[in-house]
């Protein structure tokens, strides 16, 4: 009898020849490095070198979020990924009343290029590859960024790494949108095009998966609407006059994985042989970077448990492997107590020390792409495909990403999905352990990480010496060639570094472009 996976697909006890009857491996799998990639981006995977293990990190202050990425760097972390507090994701300044009891809780407070400095201080910009986690105001902290590389001497051609600025999940899951749709992927196609000038190697957008995942997508919905919002860019910036291959090298993905470890292989492998098929078939892409989905992953935040959270780290060395078998360039681990606070430096390392046991102690970095072949994962791979592409499908009937989002598509697919996984939590179908199923009668007392109630204070105080102490002229004539260009069609982004330059905060740049391009009022459809 089979059970239903994630999806909804069937998964059979037993899966034979006759699962692979129809099934070419010429045209199903190609080889490792090549198209459609379903083995993976690149020839040698993991045999060459390990993925990229990047640590999702940030609170408080710069100086506190720049103490433990040097922890990170001192422990073996390849890459830093940067966590902003949500006043900096919002576009807001530490001292804003909107800000009040946000700053520096999420993850770390940046109003100016004065932050930013204190964030990398000690971290030479050109021997790390950075991710933040940024979506509306992606431009501008991107631009603090490479203010930063400069002063350190690092040339803009040598700085590697990634803003998230995708800003169409944000409306569907996470909300930390600022603009209404339209100005919002003109600043992304005015980033694309400021990145090819200007920063050839950064990937210039993160198209994310993980937080409709977190907020209840099922895998099929995950790839599906993840890869719907991807085809929404690249429309945007053939609109914009660029050439497919002058941008999509640069693009890349963000997913997560769940314990139910061989659909997240599948969908992984699948994800992969859509985009390649979708940029050739349908853009017409020819470098073949332009084919690869290359693609972080982070494990299931909302699978941890804050009862025996110590089980937690099972779960996510579960996940973990699947992202591995699965192919991602990049993973993040989350700590096993993350359910019930801030990480500690303890629980960090442990996260990190589980990749690295993975990478250093197993055999799975031995070979590409394990599963290949495999009767019962290239079924579920060609299931996931089938499933992801009819999702696909029902969004460009609506009229594409942005249309569906604004019929509440989307949105009301995952929330009918999440009730589904509440209903078989809550009904004891779906063993949650510790929770719903091998549950302690008293739970072991746990000692979080406190973020320092001064932090707004302090950030406040900051921000007045800095005001103080710049050329305020300057940054109002920066501002109003900021506003101009953004009446216009200029890129923004060559005023925005000037303003930035001449020492204008955060909200005041995201101030002045909400001045012209209004803030993105929801449609609540039910
Ligand atoms: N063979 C040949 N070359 C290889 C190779 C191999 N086996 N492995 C790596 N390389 C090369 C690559 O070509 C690349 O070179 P290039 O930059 O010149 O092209 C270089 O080595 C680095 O490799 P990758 O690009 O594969 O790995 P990176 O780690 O640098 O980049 C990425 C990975 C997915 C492309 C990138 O976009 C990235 O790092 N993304 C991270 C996103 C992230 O961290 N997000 C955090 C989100 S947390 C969040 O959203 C909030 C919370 O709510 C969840």
């Amino acid at each position: 009898m089979a059970i239903e996976s994630e999806s909804g697909l069937p998964i059979e006890p037993v899966y034979g020849p006759g699962a692979l009857r129809d099934w070419d491996p010429a045209r199903q799998l190609g080889e490792p490095g090549a198209y459609p990639f379903t083995r993976g981006v690149y020839p040698t995977m993991y045999t060459g070198r390990p993925w990229t293990m990047r640590q999702y990190a940030g609170f408080g202050t710069a100086a506190e979020s720049n103490a433990r990425y040097r922890d990170l760097i001192a422990h073996g972390t390849a890459g830093l990924s940067v966590a902003f507090d949500l006043p900096t994701q919002m576009g807001h300044d530490s001292d804003a009343p909107i800000a009040h009891g946000e700053v520096g809780k999420v993850g770390v407070a940046v109003d100016s290029v004065e932050d930013m400095r204190v964030l990398f201080d000690g971290i030479p910009l050109d021997r790390v590859s950075t991710s933040m986690t940024i979506n509306a105001p992606a431009a501008v902290l991107l631009l603090l960024y490479q203010l930063v590389a400069e002063e350190q001497g690092v040339p803009a051609g040598r700085l590697t790494g990634t803003v998230q600025n995708d800003v169409l999940k944000e409306y569907i899951a996470r909300g930390t949108y600022i603009f209404p749709p339209k100005p919002s992927l003109r600043l992304v196609a005015d980033t694309f095009r400021y990145c090819r000038a200007e920063l050839p190697r950064w990937n210039t957008i993160s198209i994310s998966g993980y937080h409709m995942a977190e907020a209840g997508a099922s895998p099929a919905q995950e790839i599906a609407f993840t890869l719907a919002d991807g085809v929404e860019y690249v429309r945007t910036a053939l609109a914009a006059c660029m050439d497919v291959d002058d941008f999509a090298p640069r693009l890349s993905f963000f997913f997560v994985a769940r314990t139910t470890l061989l659909e997240e292989v599948a969908k992984f492998r699948a994800a992969r042989r859509i985009w390649a098929r979708l940029m050739r078939q349908e853009f017409g892409a020819r470098d073949p970077k332009s084919l690869m989905l290359r693609f972080h992953t982070q494990t299931a935040g909302v699978q941890l448990t804050a009862q025996q959270p110590e089980v937690n780290l099972v779960r996510v060395a579960v996940q973990a492997l699947a992202a591995v078998l699965g192919g991602t360039q990049s993973l993040h681990t989350n700590s096993f107590d993350e359910a019930i606070a801030l990480p500690t430096d303890k629980s960090a390392r442990l996260a990190l020390r589980t990749q690295q046991v993975l990478a250093h102690e197993t055999d799975v970095t031995a070979t590409v792409d394990p599963f290949a072949g495999s009767y019962a994962v290239e079924s579920l791979t060609d299931d996931l495909e089938r499933a992801a592409l009819e999702l696909m499908e029902k969004v460009e009937e609506l009229g594409g990403a942005v249309a569906a989002i604004e019929h509440g598509f989307q949105k009301g697919e995952i929330e009918r999905n999440a009730y589904r996984i509440a209903q078989e939590t809550d009904g004891g179908r779906r063993v949650v352990v510790g929770v719903n199923r091998f549950a302690l009668a008293e739970e072991e007392p746990y000692e979080p990480l406190r973020v320092d109630p001064e932090i707004e204070a302090q950030q406040s105080a900051r921000l007045a010496r800095l005001r103080a102490a710049r050329d305020q002229e300057a940054v109002d004539a920066a501002l109003a060639a900021l506003r101009t260009a953004a009446r216009g069609d200029a890129n923004v982004l060559y005023p925005m570094k000037q303003a930035l330059a001449a020492r204008a905060t955060v909200g005041e740049v995201c101030g002045a472009l909400r001045e012209v391009w209004g803030a993105y009022e929801p449609s609540e459809v039910f």
